[in-house]
C-alpha cells in the first residue's frame, strides 16, 4: 500500500503565510510511491489547494462539525470543506480530545460524516502517559478504535486512515520508538481485521509524534507503519521534505 505523509499545520500559518509555504511546498520532489498532504488552518484550505492544485500533494483539513450546516455558531460543515479543497479530514486529534473535550461518539460522528461527503478520514487515536504506564495502552486504543469507527461499513472502510498518536509524544520531542509503534500498529491491524477482514491489510496506520528527520527512517521500517502524521516538523521545507522523501528499505 502506498504510505501517506501528512502534516498537520495545527494553529499556524495566517493565510499569506500559508501561500508562500505551499508555493515552497511546490517544489518537494515527487514519489510515485507515497502521498503526501499537507493540512492547514481552514482560512487556508482554500488558498493553499488552489496553489497546489496539479502538483498531486493533497490538502485536508483538521476538524469538521459533523452536521450538513444549520445554526452552529464558529463551526465548518463538510461541504465547506470539500468545496474549499479538502479531500481528507483529521478527527478526533488528541487536541480536540483533551482541549476541547471530544467524546469518542461525537469523533465517529464526523468519521461518519466526512465519509458520506465522499472525503477521508484519519481516525487520531493514541493513549495519554498515566493510560501507558499503568500499561492501559492497548484497550484504550481499541476502545477508541471501536467506537470512532461504529457504523461504519467495510465498503466505507477503504477510505478511512488511522493514526495512531501517542499523547506522550505529541510535541514533546519524545516518540515511540518503532518498536513500540509497531507494536501497537500491529495491534490496531488485528482489532480492525475482527470486524473488517481482509480490508484491514490495506488500511494505512500512520504514526504520530514527534516525527522528525532523524527518526523517519527508523520509524517507516517498520511493517505496520504506514505513513506518518507530522506537527511541528511539517512547518518548514527543509523538515517536512526530508520527511517525505524519507528511505524506503
Ligand atoms: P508533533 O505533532 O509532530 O509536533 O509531535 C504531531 C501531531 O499532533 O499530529
Amino acid at each position: 500500500m502506498k504510505p501517506l505523509i501528512a502534516g498537520n499545520w495545527k494553529m499556524y500559518k495566517t493565510p499569506s503565510e500559508a501561500e508562500i509555504f505551499a508555493s515552497e511546498l511546490k517544489k518537494i520532489s515527487k514519489f510515485e510511491d507515497r502521498d503526501v498532504l499537507v493540512c492547514p488552518p481552514f482560512t487556508a484550505i482554500g488558498c493553499v489547494s488552489r496553489i497546489l492544485a496539479g502538483t498531486g500533494i493533497y490538502v485536508g483539513a483538521q476538524n469538521v462539525y459533523p452536521a450538513k450546516e444549520g445554526a452552529f455558531t464558529g463551526e465548518v460543515s463538510p461541504s465547506m470543506l470539500r468545496e474549499a479543497g479538502a479531500q481528507f479530514v483529521i478527527c478526533g486529534h488528541s487536541e480536540r480530545r483533551h482541549i476541547f473535550k471530544e467524546s469518542d461518539d461525537f469523533i465517529s460522528e464526523k468519521v461518519k460524516i466526512v465519509l458520506e461527503y465522499k472525503m477521508s478520514p484519519i481516525l487520531c487515536i493514541g493513549e495519554t502517559l498515566d493510560q501507558n504506564e499503568k500499561g492501559e495502552t492497548f484497550s484504550v486504543v481499541e476502545k477508541q478504535l471501536v467506537t470512532g469507527l461504529k457504523n461504519i461499513s467495510v465498503d466505507d472502510m477503504k477510505s478511512v486512515v488511522i493514526a495512531y498518536e501517542p499523547v506522550w509524544a505529541i510535541g514533546t520531542g519524545k516518540n515511540a520508538t518503532p518498536q513500540q509503534a509497531q507494536a501497537v500498529h500491529a495491534f490496531v491491524r488485528e482489532v480492525l481485521r475482527k470486524t473488517y477482514g481482509d480490508v484491514a491489510s490495506s488500511v494505512r496506520i500512520l504514526y504520530g509524534g514527534s516525527v522528525k528527520p532523524e527518526n523517519i527512517d527508523e520509524l517507516m521500517a517498520e511493517k505496520d507503519i504506514n505513513g506518518v502524521l507530522v506537527g511541528g516538523a511539517s512547518l518548514k521545507f527543509e523538515s517536512f521534505s526530508r520527511i517525505v522523501g524519507f528511505n524506503k528499505k
